[in-house]
Parts: structure tokens; C-alpha cells; sequence
């Protein structure tokens, strides 16, 4: 029938019989019925639709509809749609009682939740069994720039030792962003910095790696804060904080400065006179500045500790030039650090000589 008659609603074949001999013609009309002899089909099995995940609910995407050589009831009657919550269908019907699929947006789309959505169209037709016909629809969700990147954690607490070297990474910052393609290509930025750490430190805006591109010197920054962005390709960011401290190292020798000194002394001076005066310092923190100072040798000095790092040198027993005409009295600071460090002065000191002495024979009697 369909192939004789195609899409004719009747198929009526005319035909004559004449009668030999009677000279009469006898008009005969065959209609073929239809038979539930086909199945409805797509003419794409398989489809892909591109949708925006940005696509508002309710939004109608029109669909192949299926065919059937069938006619009548055994024509396509019904569509359903199965495989996924986010989408239902809706039949339009067209002027000559045709239907079209469409394709409803019922839940919005979120293409780093699913970037795929597989469904099934089934046409079914009205025959007595009824036939059915499918088709496989891939939606693929199109990616939108609705993710900002995000850093994890959001901030950093370093403690880095100064003698750390030139050229180690302290930390590697990363942010994530689900988006696809340039949307979820993160660079790093320093965003809030000080002129000194911009010096100090170096952001690999790919990477995300931080290193350290100038020695730390804890006496003269003992912490840092860098505020680092992450951007995507859509100008979407987010910041991270990173806070260093720097933790000392007893890296500086104690020293010593000699704020005033003698270099002559009267062998008759007294005693607690003051022979030099002295500072001292260690520019490390903690231990490793904490500083003892000591003279060394058993000499007539002794230390005498004043406020503010200063010392004093004093006699501490009377002196004779005759005995011992010149000290060179080292004085000796160390620090507490666990690997000491410490320096040394020598103060050099004359004794003059003074009129303590009468001539004397060597014998009383010649
Ligand atoms: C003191 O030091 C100077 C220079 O090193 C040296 O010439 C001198 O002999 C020393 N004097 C004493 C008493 O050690």
C-alpha cells in the first residue's frame, strides 16, 4: 500500500473487466487497507544539541520529528522522552494534524554539575501492537564563564628561615576554576605588595609558584604579607593572603665598639678607675643576641656592666710600671645562639711612670 499509494489517505486501485463476446464493461475498485507494517523512525538516530548552561528554564528546542509510511492510526501517534530530570518534551501540533517534538528545558544546566545529558526520544505509533522508533539525543552543555577561580586554602602562613637561599620556592599558591577552556585557565598576580617584597620575592604567573629571588635578613624585615590574585580568561578572581615570617638565624657576630679609651694609665691611679668605655651588640634577636662580655687573662681590670649595652673597664688592683709596664687587656663578647658567635678588642694600655721610687745604693757600706 505505500508504496502504490504513498502519503493517499484511500488506497483505491481502479481496474476493468470486459466480457468477451457481451461487449460490457465491468468496473472494479480495489482499496487497500493499511496494515501496521511499519515502524516510526528518525531519520537521524543519533543528534547532538549544543545548549548554553546559561539557557533559561523553559526554553524549547525543536526535535526531528519521526516518520511512519503507515497511515491513519498506524501513523506516528505519541513521543516520550526518557534519560534525564533536566529535560521534559512538549508535542506542538501543526496545521495538517502533524506533531513536532520539542525539547523543554526543565531544570537549569550546570555544565561543571553534568556536561553531558543522554535522553531518549521514543515515537510510538497507534497500531494494534503498536510500533515504536527511537532516538538517541546527546545534549553537550556549553560552557559560560560562571565560575570565579578559587584559592585553596584561601590563606597562606609561611615560616621561613632567613638563611633560606636564593632561588628555593617557598610556597606554590594554587586557585581552581571549574569552567572549561579560557574560563578556567587561572594566571597568578602579586596584588598587594610592598616595594621590598617585590624585590624579595617572584610570583610565576602560570604556575603559581613562589620563590625566593633575594636573601632574607630577619634584622631588617622579620615578616612579609603579599595579597596574590588569581584570574581566569573572563576576568573572573579571587585573592589569597600570605603571610611570612621570618624566623632568625645567628647569622651576626656580637660586636664591639669602643666608645672611649685610655692609653696611658698613671701607676698611681686608684682604684675603680675608668680605663675605656664600651658598647656592644648583636643585631640577631631572641638567643642569638643575648650577648656575655668578659675580659680575658688575670689582669688588675675587671667589667663593670651599665645600662644599655655599655660597659666599663676599671682597675681592680693597684698597678706598678716597675712590674708590668703595658697590658693589652682583651675584652671578649659571645653570644647565646646555639652555635656561638663572638668577637674580641684588645685595648692596649701604657703605664706611666710616676716618682714612687727613691735612689737607692745597691750596697749600704763601700
Ligand atoms: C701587646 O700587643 C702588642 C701588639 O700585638 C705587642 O707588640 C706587645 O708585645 C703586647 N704586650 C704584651 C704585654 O703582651
Amino acid at each position: 500500500r505505500e508504496q502504490l499509494c504513498e502519503s493517499v489517505q484511500q488506497c483505491v486501485l481502479h481496474c476493468e473487466v470486459i466480457v468477451e463476446g457481451e461487449m460490457q464493461v465491468y468496473g472494479i475498485e480495489v482499496e487497500i487497507t493499511d496494515t501496521n507494517d511499519h515502524a516510526p523512525s528518525f531519520r537521524e538516530p543519533e543528534t547532538e544539541l549544543r545548549i548554553s548552561e546559561m539557557t533559561s528554564q523553559g526554553s524549547r528546542f525543536p526535535l526531528r520529528d519521526a516518520q511512519d509510511e503507515d497511515s491513519g492510526q498506524n501513523s506516528v501517534q505519541s513521543y516520550e522522552l526518557s534519560g534525564d530530570e533536566h529535560f521534559s518534551l512538549a508535542v506542538q501540533t501543526g496545521p495538517h494534524g502533524d506533531r513536532r517534538p520539542e525539547l523543554v528545558l526543565a531544570k537549569a544546566l550546570d555544565r561543571e554539575m553534568t556536561a553531558f545529558h543522554e535522553l531518549v526520544l521514543r515515537a510510538s505509533d497507534g497500531g494494534e501492537p503498536s510500533r515504536t522508533g527511537t532516538a538517541h539525543i546527546r545534549v553537550s552543555v556549553l560552557d559560560v564563564n560562571d565560575n570565579a577561580p578559587v584559592f585553596s586554602p584561601a590563606e597562606y602562613m609561611l615560616r621561613v628561615s632567613e638563611d633560606m637561599p636564593v632561588g628555593s620556592t617557598l610556597v606554590t599558591v594554587t586557585a581552581t576554576d571549574t569552567d572549561e577552556g579560557i574560563y578556567g585557565h587561572v594566571k597568578y598576580l602579586m596584588k598587594k605588595f610592598t616595594e621590598k617584597a617585590s624585590k624579595i620575592f617572584q610570583l610565576d604567573s602560570e604556575t603559581g609558584v613562589i620563590t625566593l629571588v633575594q636573601s632574607l635578613d630577619f634584622e631588617e624585615g622579620d615578616s612579609f604579607e603579599l595579597v596574590v590574585q588569581a584570574q581566569d580568561g573572563g576576568g573572573l578572581y579571587d585573592t589569597a593572603k600570605i603571610r611570612i615570617t621570618v624566623t632568625d638565624v645567628n647569622d651576626n657576630a656580637p660586636e664591639i665598639s669602643i666608645r672611649s679609651v685610655l692609653s696611658t694609665i698613671s701607676e698611681d691611679a686608684p682604684l675603680g678607675m675608668v680605663v675605656a668605655l664600651l658598647h656592644v651588640r648583636d643585631q640577631d634577636s631572641g638567643a642569638n643576641g643575648k650577648v656575655q662580655c668578659s675580659l680575658v687573662g688575670g689582669l688588675p681590670f675587671r667589667l663593670q656592666s651599665l645600662q644599655g649595652s655599655l660597659y666599663r673597664v676599671v682597675t681592680s688592683r693597684g698597678l706598678d710600671r716597675e712590674a708590668v709596664s703595658e697590658y693589652n687587656v682583651t675584652v671578649r663578647v659571645v653570644d647565646s645562639g646555639l652555635r656561638a658567635l663572638w668577637s674580641s678588642v684588645v685595648l692596649s694600655l701604657h703605664v706611666l711612670d710616676v716618682n714612687d721610687n727613691a735612689p737607692m745604693f745597691a750596697e749600704e757600706r763601700y
